[in-house]
C-alpha cells in the first residue's frame, strides 16, 4: 500500500492528519512505549532538565562562539565586546552562565535521587559510572569556561590547570604549555571546549539513554522493593507524556536563567595578571580548596579523586537486594556524612580568605 492510500479523508483534523503523515514517516509511535508512573515526577525527571540545560548551553555557547576570541591577547577584550557590542551578548552570555550553574545543581540532585533510591543497583551499575564519567565532563566545561573569560579567575584556573598537569606527569602533558609551542594552553582548552568535552559527552549521553532505555527506569524504593532480576519494561504511562512534561520543565528552566540573567548579568573580572593568586574558585570546586590550604594542588587532585573513587565504589559495595533506604542505613548514612564534609569544606572555603596555593 502507497503512502497516499495511507492518507486520512479532510474530515479528520488537521493535527491528525499531519501527525499519521510523520508517524508513517518517522515511526513516531514508536515513542508511546510504557513508562512507570513515577517517572514523571520531578525527582525522576533531574537528568532530563540537565539534559535540557545542556541544549540550552549548545546553542547558547554556538553564539557566543562567533564573537570571542580564543587567543591570549584577545581573549579579554573579546569578552568585553560580547557584553557591550553584540547583539544581546549580555544576555545570552548571562544565559550560558546561569544555565551552566544550574546544571551543576540538577545534576548533583539527580545523583542524590539515584542514590537514595538505590537505582545504581544491578543491573545498573554501568550506567552509575556513565553518570559519573557525564558528572566530570559538566566539570571539565565550568573548569575550561572559566579559564575562557581571561579575568584574574581565569587566569588563575589556568596556573592550576598547568600545576595539575606537570604533577600528572606524561598523563598530563596535555594541560601544561610543554605540549606544543604552535597554539596557547587557552586556545587549547578553548579547542577542548567545543570540541573535546562535546565529543565526550555525546559519546556518555548516548551510553546513558541507551542503557535507560534498555534498563527501564528503576522501581520505586518501596520498603518491600528489591532490585529488578529480569527487565520488565512496563507501566501505566507513556514515553511521550514523559517527552512532554520534560519538555515543559525545560521551558520553566529557561525562564528561570533567562530572569536570573536579567536580574545578575554574568560577572567578569578585570584582564587577568599571571603570577597573582587573590581569587577563589567556583562554588562547585570550593570543597577541595581547603584541601589546597594543606597539600596545595595535591590536595586538590588527591580530594577530587578520592571523592570521584569514593562514588565509582558505591554500587559495588552496597550488594544488598532492597532499594529502601530504610534497608540500607549504612550506605545512606555514609552517602550523608560524605555531602557534610564536602557542605563543611566548602563553607569553610567561602568564609575563608583567598591564599597563594601554587609553587609558580
Ligand atoms: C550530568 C549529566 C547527566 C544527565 C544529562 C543525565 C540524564 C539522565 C536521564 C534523562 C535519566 C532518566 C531518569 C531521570 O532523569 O532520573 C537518567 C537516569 C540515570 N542516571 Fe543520569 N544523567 C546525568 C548524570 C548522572 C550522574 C552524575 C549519575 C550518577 C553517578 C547518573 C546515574 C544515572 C542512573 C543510574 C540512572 C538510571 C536511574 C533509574 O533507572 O532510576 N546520571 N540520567
Amino acid at each position: 500500500m502507497t503512502l497516499s492510500e495511507q492518507t486520512l479523508p479532510k474530515t479528520v483534523p488537521a493535527r491528525r492528519r499531519l501527525w499519521r503523515a510523520l508517524d508513517r514517516r518517522l515511526g513516531l509511535s514508536g515513542l508511546a512505549y510504557p513508562v512507570p508512573e513515577h517517572a514523571n515526577s520531578i525527582a525522576y525527571l533531574l537528568g532530563g532538565i540537565t539534559f535540557a540545560g545542556f541544549v540550552i548551553l549548545i546553542l547558547t555557547g554556538i553564539i557566543l562562539a562567533q564573537f570571542y576570541n580564543p587567543s591570549p591577547a584577545q581573549a579579554h577584550d573579546s569578552v568585553i565586546y560580547i557584553i557591550t557590542q553584540a547583539p544581546l551578548g549580555d544576555f545570552i552570555r548571562s544565559i550560558h552562565f546561569w544555565t551552566a550553574n544550574l546544571v551543576v545543581v540538577t545534576a548533583i540532585l539527580h545523583l542524590i535521587r539515584v542514590f537514595s533510591t538505590a537505582s545504581y543497583k544491578r543491573p545498573r551499575e554501568i550506567n552509575w559510572l556513565v553518570g559519573l564519567g557525564l558528572l566530570a565532563v559538566t566539570l571539565g566545561f565550568v573548569f575550561t569556561g572559566t579559564v575562557l573569560k581571561w579575568d584574574q579567575e581565569g587566569v588563575e584556573a589556568l596556573a592550576h590547570n598547568r600545576e595539575i598537569g606537570e604533577l600528572l606527569g606524561l598523563w598530563g602533558v596535555w594541560f601544561t604549555s610543554e605540549f606544543t609551542r604552535s597554539v596557547p594552553i587557552l586556545t587549547r582548552l578553548y579547542i577542548g571546549h567545543l570540541t573535546l568535552l562535546p565529543a565526550a559527552f555525546t559519546l556518555l549521553i548516548a551510553a546513558h539513554m541507551y542503557l535507560i532505555k534498555f534498563h527501564g527506569i528503576s522501581k520505586r524504593a518501596t520498603p518491600d522493593a528489591k532490585v529488578d532480576d529480569e527487565t520488565v519494561i512496563e507501566g501505566s504511562s507513556s514515553f511521550i507524556h514523559h517527552l512532554r512534561r520534560l519538555v515543559g520543565f525545560g521551558l520553566i528552566l529557561f525562564v528561570v536563567v533567562g530572569v536570573l540573567a536579567i536580574i545578575w548579568p554574568a560577572p567578569l573580572g578585570q584582564a587577568g595578571i599571571a603570577g597573582e593568586e587573590v581569587t577563589k574558585p567556583p562554588w562547585m570546586f570550593l570543597p577541595f580548596y581547603p584541601l589546597e590550604d594543606v597539600a596545595g594542588v595535591n590536595g586538590l587532585l588527591a580530594g577530587s579523586g578520592l571523592l570521584f573513587f569514593l562514588l565509582a565504589l558505591v554500587p559495588f559495595i552496597d550488594r544488598s537486594p532492597w532499594l529502601s533506604p530504610r534497608k540500607r542505613r549504612w550506605i545512606i548514612i555514609a552517602g550523608l556524612v560524605l555531602l557534610l564534609v564536602l557542605i563543611a569544606l566548602g563553607v569553610t572555603a567561602w568564609i575563608s580568605r583567598p591564599v597563594p596555593h601554587l609553587m609558580e
